[in-house]
């Protein structure tokens, strides 16, 4: 990447601080509990430190998730062994304006350029989505993944990690709903023909880590991610008092966060928060997470059971293909408007 391409620079107040506060109270959940024999006060203590998590920070850490450590090694080797390719072999699967999965170098958060590469490969095939954002469209477009020569086992790696991801987040959606006072499985049938996808990031040594991001400061639009972070740590998350923190590196465990949706169905009860990655001169850093997604045809609005008189519904229903069908779109490129928002649903009071 070279000589800074202003393309990159964020704005002054967007700029990271190279000295940064780290860890300070960032919520860390054993799951433990959800493998043992059913010790019913030990979940319910567990559905407590999820919902408070969800409340005061939209972010918390898992560990005991019981995803197999291989399979983490697994994706994250093979994602090391793509990105380190040349930069022609890793074209041969790029992203185009049709083609929407695979390799990709140039994505933008709030049109600024983020100082990474990426690789998106879809959980189920074909995933469907719109094919437009325009809501007069009714056309649906098929996605299919798009898999490099090398690594040749990346396909099978991908595949077998997204469905350890499927079962953690449903599990995680599981503690989420009896923490709204919600039978368990109020989410499942949202997610029965789910729209997710896996990422795999790298973010190469950056030499002016105090003008750019890896990723500039964003709320994940779906419904819950799952992240995966290496060692080298980054990942900044904008606690509730507006500081910005760095969530520091445990092993094997993984980052969870509420997305939009979450905000939307919970009617504000549990907020999407922005986080953004830094970047650093001397070593690169990996990540992956996973978005868990429902199906395009959903149609998002606050849960009735969590509404009424008092606190009546704080957006109106958007339809969750369409709202990705545009937010992917000013990711591709950079456009001179304001990209789409659940802000823009919002019913004002
Ligand atoms: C993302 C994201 C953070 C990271 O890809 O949405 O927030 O640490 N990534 O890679
Ligand atoms: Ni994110």
């Amino acid at each position: 990447m070279g000589e800074v391409d202003p393309a990159f620079i964020q704005e002054p107040e967007h700029r990271p601080r190279i000295s940064y506060i780290e860890g300070e109270g960032f919520p860390l959940i054993d799951l433990a509990p959800l493998h043992s024999s059913n010790n019913v006060s030990a979940i319910e203590g567990l559905v407590k430190e999820v919902g408070k998590a969800c409340k005061e920070w939209g972010f918390f850490q898992v560990i005991n998730h019981g995803v197999p450590l291989e399979k983490r090694q697994k994706i994250d080797g093979d994602s090391r062994k793509f990105f380190e390719q040349s930069l022609e072999e890793k074209r041969k699967v790029r992203r185009t304006e049709k083609l929407v999965l695979g390799y990709y170098d140039t994505e933008h958060t709030k049109n600024v350029r983020d100082w990474k590469e990426v690789f998106d490969i879809a959980v189920e095939e074909p995933a469907l989505i719109p094919a437009s954002p325009d809501p007069d469209d009714k056309e649906i477009t098929e996605l299919y993944n798009q898999w490099p020569e090398y690594p040749p086992e990346l396909r099978e790696t991908c595949q077998d990690y997204g469905q350890e991801m499927v079962k953690l987040a449903r599990k995680l959606f599981e503690l989420i709903a009896l923490s709204l006072g919600l039978p368990a499985d109020r989410f499942h049938s949202f997610f029965k023909d789910h729209n997710s996808y896996i990422r795999l990031n790298h973010y190469p040594p950056c030499p002016t880590p105090e003008l750019a991001l890896g990723v500039g400061r964003h709320k994940d639009g779906g419904a819950l991610t799952i992240l995966a972070q290496d060692d080298v740590g980054g990942l900044e998350v904008k606690r509730k008092d507006g500081e910005w923190i760095r969530v520091k590196p445990t092993p094997d465990a993984y980052i969870v966060n509420v997305g939009d949706i979450i905000q939307v169905w919970s009617n504000d009860k549990y907020e999407s928060v922005e986080h953004r990655a830094m970047v650093n001169p001397e070593k690169e850093r990996f990540s992956v997470p996973f978005f868990f997604n429902p199906a395009h045809y959903t149609m998002i609005k606050p849960l009735e059971e969590l509404t009424n008189e008092q606190n009546p519904a704080k957006y109106r229903a958007y339809s969750w293909g369409k709202f990705t069908a545009s937010k992917r779109r000013s990711n591709f490129q950079k456009l001179n408007v304001e990209n789409l928002q659940i802000s823009h649903f919002r019913i004002s009071d």
